[in-house]
């Protein structure tokens, strides 16, 4: 069994797996559970100044993911300061406490959670594409804590290295990243309603949609600053912890799989990863993070992939989307014409007994 133990900013998680602001989170009897589920530290629901009142309906699946309007938290931030903090510091774990929006409203807001936090998040979701609130937020959080306080930046735009840049000189001491995508739009195609209530029926995208997008983001971000990562966006299997923790992640947070799969998911997340990491020789977790920061194809050229027979059962999967039409299935094994091989990697990707793969770099 490998270590899963990690520190983030001085912080000690019992695994590097954590909820993400959202309602898995929205109460401390729910964070409660994500302990009793295995996460590894907590992370509250985000705090306004006064409760949020989310349009109706807010939430809906979607292959591949989610799309909700649930904005922030729908208590007052008195009931959490009064009951709701205090109950989830019963589970013995780190609490990150997850605050908006402005630098007025966190002002306001810190130095009151300050007994219940070891550390802040800060959420940039509705502050627009601007930094300026953002840096103004953080400055606000440093001033009134001595605690850690992570930004959470939301892919509003694409220069995600620059406002982690921005949010460093700031004095954040981590990011976190990402918060979903959007504004989307799903429609019911029934009734013609949009899946989501509101003015327009816009959400934000959240599940294994958005994990390209959020790896990217974590990898963009961990080569711009020296600041921890929290990597967040559509992790459902414990090998999509570790292809955060490759990015650069020092440690993840789960919010869609947690909604749809219940609270236990942390635990079944935190095993896989432990699957991995010994079946791979790693010792600890920390062994991976960064792995893949500096990694590429040379040149960005490929070679052709090499085919191992023993593997291949012959199924065609290959064959079907081999648009180079490089691929045959002759007598129950796939033949591979290296002439028409166009090295686009498709059938490495989609070859679900790696009887396709890449030939070990020299
Ligand atoms: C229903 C819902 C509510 C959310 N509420 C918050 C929130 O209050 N604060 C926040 O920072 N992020 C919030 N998020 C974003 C998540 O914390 C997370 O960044 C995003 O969903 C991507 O992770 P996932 O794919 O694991 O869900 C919410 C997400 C969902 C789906």
């Amino acid at each position: 069994m490998a270590d899963l133990s990690v520190e983030v900013c001085g912080l000690k998680f019992r695994n590097p797996i954590l909820p993400a602001a959202g309602p898995p989170v929205r109460d401390g009897a729910a964070m409660l559970a994500c302990a009793e589920g295995g996460a590894g530290a907590l992370v509250a629901k985000t705090i306004s100044v006064r409760a949020a009142q989310p349009p109706e309906p807010n939430m809906a699946e979607i292959p591949h993911g989610m799309v909700n309007t649930e904005l922030w938290s729908e208590l007052p931030p008195e009931q959490w300061l009064e009951h709701e903090y205090a109950l989830a510091r019963t589970a013995g774990l780190p609490l990150i406490v997850s605050l908006g929006y402005t630098g007025e409203e966190v002002g306001e807001l810190a130095p009151r959670v300050r007994p219940f936090a070891d550390a802040v998040e800060l959420s940039t979701h509705y502050i627009g594409e601007d930094p300026a609130p953002m840096v103004s937020a953080v400055r606000a959080a440093k001033q009134a804590l001595d605690v850690p306080v992570f930004v959470k930046v939301s892919p509003h735009g694409h220069d995600m290295a620059g406002a982690a840049r921005l949010a460093q000189d700031a004095g954040a001491d981590g990011i976190a990243a990402i918060n979903s995508f959007g504004p989307v739009l799903a429609l019911d195609i029934e009734t013609g309603m949009p899946r989501l209530g509101g003015q327009n029926g816009y959400g934000w995208l959240s599940g294994p949609a958005l994990k390209p997008l959020a790896v990217r983001c974590v990898r963009d971000i961990a080569r711009a600053v020296d600041l921890p990562v929290i990597g967040v966006g559509g992790i459902t299997r414990g090998t999509d912890v570790v292809e955060f923790l490759m990015a650069g992640a020092s440690a993840v947070q789960v919010c869609t799989a947690a909604i749809l799969r219940g609270p236990s998911v942390f635990g079944r997340l935190a095993k896989e990863l432990d699957t991995w990491l010994d079946a791979h020789g790693h010792a600890s977790v920390t062994e991976v993070v960064g792995s893949a920061l500096t990694r590429g194809w040379p040149d960005g050229r490929a070679p052709v992939p090499v085919l191992d027979l023993e593997a291949c059962n012959g199924c065609g999967i290959c064959e079907t989307s081999c648009v180079y039409g490089a691929i045959h299935v002759v007598e129950d094994r796939i033949a591979l014409d290296g002439e028409q091989c166009s090295r686009c990697g498709l059938c490495v990707t989609r070859c679900r007994r790696d009887a396709l793969i890449w030939p070990t770099p020299a």
